[in-house]
């Protein structure tokens, strides 16, 4: 399977559970629903900075973004841990949620818009879809180790 076509479905699927996220009222909904969150961002954004990343680091304008990405990745994860860390019934809450939703769909945005595009060119179709069972086997993997130990 196309690794891009794996990340962009995982992109749907997280901004949907974001979606959820949002609309959730109760303590016991939103903890299960970031816990879901949490895991899917945790293996997917892994497996592009360890793999897919530097896969297609190879020119001036996919370095760019590419560093940038790390950078973006970043913040999220200061903001999926600050969210951890707080009961959904805290104050700002909602206000952490909405702004990762809003650097989440930024990030997706330049990856599926630029990033991706420039992958094409640089990987033939070979090397997306080994790499993309690659990914079906470390989320298959990874997924047990992530949901053992939030960190
Ligand atoms: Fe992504
Ligand atoms: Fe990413």
């Amino acid at each position: 399977m196309n690794i891009i076509s794996m990340l962009k479905s995982d992109h749907k699927e997280v901004a949907a559970m974001l979606k959820k996220l949002l609309q959730s009222r109760t303590t016991k909904s939103r903890d299960s629903i970031f816990s879901k969150i949490y895991e899917a961002l945790a293996v997917h954004a892994e497996f592009e900075e360890k793999t897919f990343y530097p896969a297609v680091k190879k020119t001036a304008k996919t370095k760019d973004l590419v560093l940038e990405s790390y950078v973006e990745h970043d913040l999220i994860k200061i903001l999926l841990s600050d969210i951890q860390n707080m009961s959904p019934k805290d104050e700002l809450w909602k206000a952490k949620v909405t702004v990762l939703q809003e650097i989440i769909k930024h990030h997706v945005k330049e990856e599926e818009q630029d990033l991706f595009l420039e992958a094409k060119r640089i990987l033939d179709k070979e090397q997306l879809n080994n790499m993309g069972k690659k990914y079906l086997h470390f989320k298959a993997t990874a997924q047990i180790e992530v949901a053992g130990e939030p960190e």
